[in-house]
């Protein structure tokens, strides 16, 4: 039905004929002449009738937005000054000479210009609608574009494609699982994968050696601005490499992707312990175009008579950190009122503050309601150890190492964009050499997932310290966002055994669970490790998007539903006493909820 794409016409087919099909993006009326704008996925052209063509301007008076056409026409340039360099298409122009239309559109329930006053709710009902809207199109083109890079790159390094069971069980990344009832065995249940993090490492097991999947991944948790319910990881597993020859790889992938789409250079991907990143970011996933740290200061403060900053620099799990934000003594009372509840919410009692007037007098030298409790050798020591300079502001943090780093390093984000600090650059890093678990009341939870591998150790000596014990794992961070992780896997059936056992996972839970993983690791395992990227974060920065809704073709709403297609719906009795299942709550309570 055509013969070129709406946005390849360009000046190269001037005097030509060609047949375009489309969407009517709008028509305007102007003394006599009718101008459409036609669009289809690649762009638009802007298409002039005359009305000395009598049945075809007849027709094209007939047009409203959405209506989809035939047309056909010959390319011509447009005048002198009327071109129009912002677009693709700007330079040219067809004249109508055949229209047909393909088929009406109703008036649109949304409104379709890029300045967009559609809710969320709205967006996503008529999402075929705000699909056709080009930002959005152009966003999924690219996301198309992304995957297809990830393949190609991912086979000519003799990674093989291969599919694993949606149908499954459990598969512990922490969150919960969506669970999916089965007829045939009545009271139990299927769980969605959280990742197929298992049978990638089972495909290992039967020696494929190097295994990719672009694999959706179900997680029933709290939706944020760049988490979904259901989201797309580049999965990938490897045997016998090494945890620096997979991020090699890896990092070649996406230095290439970046290249080859946005023509940007990543450069080198410099590597970061995550205590490092804990101590100078507050944050495992530090945001490195943000020029400001956290530095810490308990060694300074710890005698003097402010309990604040006293109590936490003499006690092992406290700490005491100061933010120099430059620039920073311009900020209002208001501003850093603000900032005090923003920590707040982050569980910090206050927000002390120092404004540096001037550099090197001492107490002299600071505005600041704390002033009385510091004395000169403390101040210069700080304002040195901040690096400091007249003007700026010291915002401190003072409690337990978690509250610290968590308030703290969130601060640093929020200031950073208040203040327009953050550097517009590329920031990618390897985040490496994370604790194997964490510690939340007595009880140890693993970090990244239960088979991930401590570093040179045998199952006693985790066992015996395993809160010190550094893990195997690493994660892709690029511009405060964590784009990828994984690790080098445990392929020892004791040391699996261990891991189970310190997570509190009893012998007879670690059989009913995960039984057959056990019993595979006896079976000449090899060494193996790998990661998962998330493909839909990496569209959203490669598209500069805030949403991640706005790089999927149908996402949910921030309440995991669906408002076009109503999902998730009700399930009728027949069904649910087939599937030998009562519900508790009824429909009509679930509503008022
Ligand atoms: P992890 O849980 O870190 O690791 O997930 C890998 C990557 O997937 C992305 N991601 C998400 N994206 C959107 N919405 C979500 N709800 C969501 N959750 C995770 C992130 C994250 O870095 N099996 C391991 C990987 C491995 O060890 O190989 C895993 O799933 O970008
Ligand atoms: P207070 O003595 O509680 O009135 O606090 C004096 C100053 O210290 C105020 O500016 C508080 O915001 C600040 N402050 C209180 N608790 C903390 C804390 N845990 N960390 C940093 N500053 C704090």
């Amino acid at each position: 039905m055509r013969s070129h794409y709406c946005g390849d016409i360009n000046a190269s087919l001037v005097d030509q004929e060609v047949t375009l099909v489309g969407w009517v993006n709008r028509r305007r009326d102007l003394g006599g002449v009718i101008f459409l704008d036609l669009r289809d996925r690649e762009g638009i052209l802007q298409v002039v009738y005359d009305p000395d063509l009598k049945d075809v301007f007849e027709t094209a008076n007939k047009l409203r937005n959405e209506f989809c056409v035939q047309v056909k026409g010959r390319v011509r340039l447009r005048p002198e000054g009327q071109r129009n360099s912002t677009m693709k298409t700007g330079e040219v122009e067809l004249l109508g000479l055949e229209l047909t239309i393909l088929n009406a559109s109703a008036p649109l329930p949304i409104n379709m210009d890029s300045n967009q006053t559609n809710s969320e709710e709205q967006r996503l009902k008529y999402r075929y609608l705000d699909l056709r809207r080009p930002e959005m199109t152009e966003r999924l083109i690219f996301r198309s574009k992304v995957t297809s890079a990830v393949r190609n790159y991912l086979d000519e390094n003799g990674f093989l494609d291969m599919e694993t069971p949606i149908l499954t069980k459990a598969t512990p990344e922490g969150a919960r699982d969506y669970l999916v009832p089965s007829r045939t065995h009545k009271g139990k249940f299927f769980a969605l994968p959280q990742s197929p993090q298992l049978f990638k490492q089972l495909l290992m097991m039967s020696g494929f050696d190097r295994y990719y999947q672009i694999v959706k991944c179900f997680r029933d948790e709290d939706l944020r601005a760049d988490r979904q319910p259901e989201f797309t990881q580049i999965d990938i597993e490897t045997s016998f490499l090494t945890a620096d020859q997979i991020q090699a790889i890896t990092e070649d992938m996406i230095r290439g992707l970046f290249k080859k789409l946005l023509n940007v250079d990543l450069g080198d991907f410099p590597r970061m312990s995550y205590a490092e990143a804990m101590r100078r970011f507050g944050s495992d996933k530090p945001d490195l175009r943000n020029p400001m740290e956290l530095t810490d200061v308990a060694d300074l403060v710890k005698d003097v008579e402010f309990k604040v900053f006293q109590e936490p620099a003499n006690d092992a799990n406290g700490r005491v950190v100061v933010i120099n934000v430059p620039g920073g003594a311009s900020l209002s009372r208001k501003n850093i009122d603000e900032y005090g509840k923003f920590v707040g919410i982050y569980g910090a009692k206050g927000l002390a503050w120092a404004k540096v007037n001037q550099v090197g007098s001492g107490v002299e030298g600071l505005q600041s309601p704390i002033a009385k409790f510091l004395n000169d050798d403390v101040v210069n020591a700080i304002t040195e150890r901040a690096g400091s300079k007249d003007g700026d502001i010291l915002l401190f943090g003072a409690d337990n190492k978690t509250i610290v780093a968590e308030a703290m390093g969130a601060l640093r984000l929020k200031v950073g964009e208040d203040l327009d600090l953050v550097e517009d650059k590329w920031a990618p890093l390897w985040v490496v050499d994370f604790p194997m678990f964490e510690e939340v009341d007595g009880q140890l939870h693993a970090i990244h997932h239960p088979f991930t591998a401590p570093r040179n150790m045998t199952p006693e000596e985790l066992a015996a310290d395993p809160v010190n014990a550094i893990s195997d794992a690493y994660d892709m961070v690029l511009n405060g966002c964590e784009l990828g992780g994984g690790s080098v896997r445990i392929h020892n059936q004791e040391m699996q055994a261990m891991v189970f056992k310190l997570l509190g996972i009893s012998d007879e839970e670690a059989q009913e669970k995960f039984g057959f993983l056990l019993e595979a690791l006896r079976y000449g395992t090899p060494p193996h490790a790998g990661l998962a990227f998330g493909l839909d974060r990496i569209v959203m920065l490669m598209t500069n998007t805030a949403s991640i809704r706005d790089v999927m073709a149908f996402p949910k709403t921030t309440t995991a539903a669906c408002p076009l297609t109503n999902a998730p719906g009700e399930a009728n009795e027949a069904q649910l006493t087939e599937l030998g299942i009562a519900s508790l709550v009824k429909a009509d309570e679930q509503e008022s909820e």
